[in-house]
């Protein structure tokens, strides 16, 4: 049974926000409000109430924790994954440090469909044990929020395979899953681009809906992949059938997926490594969220995301892994504060705003995690001793967290 917990002595109480707030835009992204010697008082899996040591509330029945020297904060919120997959593409990786292209690999019948190859030859079961290794790991890292895209199926049985096991992900651990429809990752060589498209539409959305498989739909909005119209059109039947636009956009070329995205009413529009003005005013007349994926940026050597410029516009940013077995291999949000830090030159304070209650934003949300505020989702991380939230982003590869609570509930450590 969920109990209360009670925690003392923290050093810094960190993203402490009031009900109704629900995104960090523009230069407001460098202020993460914080309460020092804190105490957080957590009922029945949510947040019931925080403030300063001074006015803790005695809670006989409560379990204590004492967190002298050390930081909580909201559970990391990875709003674009595509973490259920077969195998991971090793062989991909030497071919690129061998100078050959993300392009030539996906046209020599590599990539995403080398991926849906292998997938298509699993079972649900199977494709379900060889994912849940990875939701463990991003738990354990911080991640208590996560959304899973299919796209590796490319046929209507193996999408809702995928979709599936992404939902089985969240009932069988203690992560909060959203699922996203993808079939318009890739275009299957078996048939043709029309009749793959008249697929989608005609038979994988209605069916998917139907069994109310997806939270969202997404294209690959791409020069040789979905082109603007093609997205246009898919995002438009998506609506129809209750499935809310998110895209890949702007991430080898500058091809039109930002104001497709515009267009549609997308949630978010993520990647963005090829983006101008253009773009940037695209958004910044909209509710569209610019997502920034640095993993897949770092990992294929391709532009960063003009993230100051973002900023400097007035938008909100949002940060996720992209974790998927092309091109982001990893689902490690601590990282991501890193690299952001490092190779976009956001400050501590804007990268955990992007990764908390930004990507919650950028799920529709933010009424239920992302922050610490009273009501929603005690999902928070409590980090070991350290000595201030800048250390967080600085030390790379040191595993600064202590322990996990997800609903209020200590997660079980993993080797
Ligand atoms: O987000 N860009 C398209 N989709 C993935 C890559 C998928 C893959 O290579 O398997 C991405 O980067
Ligand atoms: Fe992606």
């Amino acid at each position: 049974m969920p109990g209360k917990r009670l925690f003392i002595n923290i050093k810094s109480l960190y993203q402490v926000r009031p009900v109704g707030f629900t995104l960090a835009r523009g230069k407001d992204m460098s202020v993460l409000p914080s309460i020092e010697n804190a105490f957080l008082l957590v009922e029945d899996g949510k947040i019931k109430s925080y403030g300063k040591m001074e006015d803790c509330p005695q809670v006989a029945d409560a379990i204590h924790h004492d967190c002298t020297g050390k930081i909580i904060l909201p559970g990391f919120v990875d709003s674009h994954t595509h973490l259920v997959f077969a195998e991971p593409r090793e062989q991909e990786f030497v071919l690129k440090i061998k100078g050959a292209s993300y392009q030539e690999i996906a046209a020599a019948g590599g990539g995403i469909l080398n991926s849906a190859k292998k997938l298509q030859a699993l079972t649900e079961d199977e494709l379900f044990f060889r994912s849940l290794p990875r939701a463990r790991q991003v738990l354990q890292s911080g991640t208590t929020t996560i959304e899973i895209k299919s796209g590796y199926g490319l046929t209507l049985k193996d999408e809702i395979k995928m979709l599936r096991v992404a939902k089985r992900i969240g009932k069988e651990t203690p992560l909060t899953v959203k699922t996203t429809f993808l079939g318009a990752h890739a275009f299957p060589k078996e048939i043709s681009r029309e009749a793959y498209i008249d697929s989608i539409k005609q038979e994988m959305i209605p069916q998917i809906a139907a069994e109310k498989l997806a939270d969202y739909i997404d294209v690959f909005c791409e020069e040789g992949f979905f082109s603007v119209d093609e997205t246009i059109a898919i995002c438009e039947v998506g609506k129809q059938y209750g499935l809310k636009p998110r895209l890949h956009a702007n991430q080898l070329h500058n091809s039109g997926g930002v104001q497709a995205g515009v267009k549609v009413g997308a949630i978010s529009v993520d990647h963005l490594e090829n983006i101008g003005d253009v773009e940037i005013e695209a958004l910044r007349t909209s509710q569209t969220i610019p997502t920034l994926l640095p993993l897949a940026a770092f990992f294929l050597n391709l532009p960063f995301p003009p993230a100051r410029k973002l900023i400097e516009a007035g938008l909100p940013i949002a940060i996720a892994t992209d974790f998927n077995p092309g091109s982001s291999p990893s689902g490690n949000m601590p990282f991501m504060l890193s690299l952001a830090c490092v190779k976009m030159k956001m400050t501590p304070e804007e990268v955990l705003n992007a990764t908390t209650i930004n990507t919650a934003a950028a799920l529709h949300l933010a009424d239920k995690v992302g922050s610490i505020t009273v009501g929603k989702k005690a999902d928070l991380i409590l980090t070991k001793e350290v000595s201030s939230l800048a250390f967080l982003p600085y030390a790379i590869n040191t595993n600064w967290i202590d322990e996990i609570f997800v609903s209020g509930e200590k997660l079980q450590k993993q080797d």
